[in-house]
């Protein structure tokens, strides 16, 4: 008989601090190098001791990322540097096989690398950092990049003959003050029928209606980041406002679906 091959189980840490869609990439790539992912989110303390204190909050960026596709597990309050000891334990109480991090220098406040020691050990792989994307720009300045370098591999599948489809549409930029609720918000929705589409809309139309200020992820940014949620299934990139009738595939669908988006439009809202 043929053993089973033991799986490739890779581990990523990190802030996620106001996750965006460099972080969803980050997550995507740290997966495609293993058959595993398992990610270690950094405590608010040690995020206050190394770069200051984080926007949001230990068990709000916990569940940010464990909305995340490419994510298996998630570990609560994990070191900013890794240790000997961190290290050791991931190898044995995890079964990690490496250890990932973006290509970008991680530097402790002593000017020594994050991740000299997983280097050292040959247990370190390097994914490529998203360009033109930050928590600390986002905080500071507002954002107004263009995305150029993320891949696709989003792994969607289309809806089965008889799958019940669950439309819901909105703006999804992420920053708004409820965006820790947006995973819960998709999960309930993807549980009212088989298979869950989204409606993402345009720039134009969000500024038209919420003011010229918004929104502050583009559309591409915005659609990056349901997409990588676990919940989502399909997205329509430029979803008209009005939702039309060959979008429906019958009344009673229909009805359902307002009732849930009548319940649900503060998804939408800021
Ligand atoms: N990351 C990335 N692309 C970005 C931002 C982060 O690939 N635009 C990666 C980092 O390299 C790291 C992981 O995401 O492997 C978690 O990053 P995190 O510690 O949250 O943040 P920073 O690297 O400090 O990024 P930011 O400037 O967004 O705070």
């Amino acid at each position: 008989r043929r053993r089973r091959k033991k799986p490739v189980r890779v581990y990523m840490d990190g802030c996620f601090d106001m996750m965006h869609y460099g972080h969803c990439n980050a997550l995507r790539q740290a997966r495609a190098l293993g058959d595993q992912l398992v990610v270690g989110v950094v405590s608010d303390d040690e995020i206050t001791a190394n770069k200051g204190p984080p926007v949001t909050p230990l068990h709000e960026r916990m569940i940010m990322v464990g909305a995340v596709k490419w994510v298996d597990e998630v570990i609560p309050n994990a070191p900013y540097a890794i240790t000997e000891e961190f290290m050791n334990k991931l190898f044995t109480e995890y079964n990690i096989d490496y250890i990932i991090h973006g290509d970008d220098p991680c530097l402790l406040p002593d000017g020594t690398d994050a991740y000299a020691l997983a280097k050292k050990a040959g247990r370190y792989k390097q994914i490529k950092r998203t360009e033109g994307v930050s928590s600390t720009d986002i905080f500071s300045h507002g954002h107004n990049q263009k995305v150029d370098d993320v891949g696709s591999g989003s792994g969607t599948r289309g809806p089965g003959p008889d799958a019940h489809i669950v439309y819901i549409d909105g703006a999804f930029d992420l920053f708004h003050a409820g965006h820790v609720e947006l995973p819960n918000i998709l999960r309930l929705a993807r549980e009212l029928g088989d298979f869950l589409l989204v409606g993402i809309h345009t720039d134009q139309t969000i500024s038209a209606t919420r003011g010229a200020h918004r929104p502050i992820m583009n559309l591409h940014e915005r659609s990056l980041s349901v997409l990588a949620c676990r919940y989502v299934d399909e997205v329509i990139i430029g979803a008209p406002w009005e939702v039309s009738k060959d979008m429906k595939r019958n009344e009673k669908k229909e009805a359902s679906e307002r009732r849930y988006y009548e319940n649900k439009s503060f998804v939408s809202g800021d």
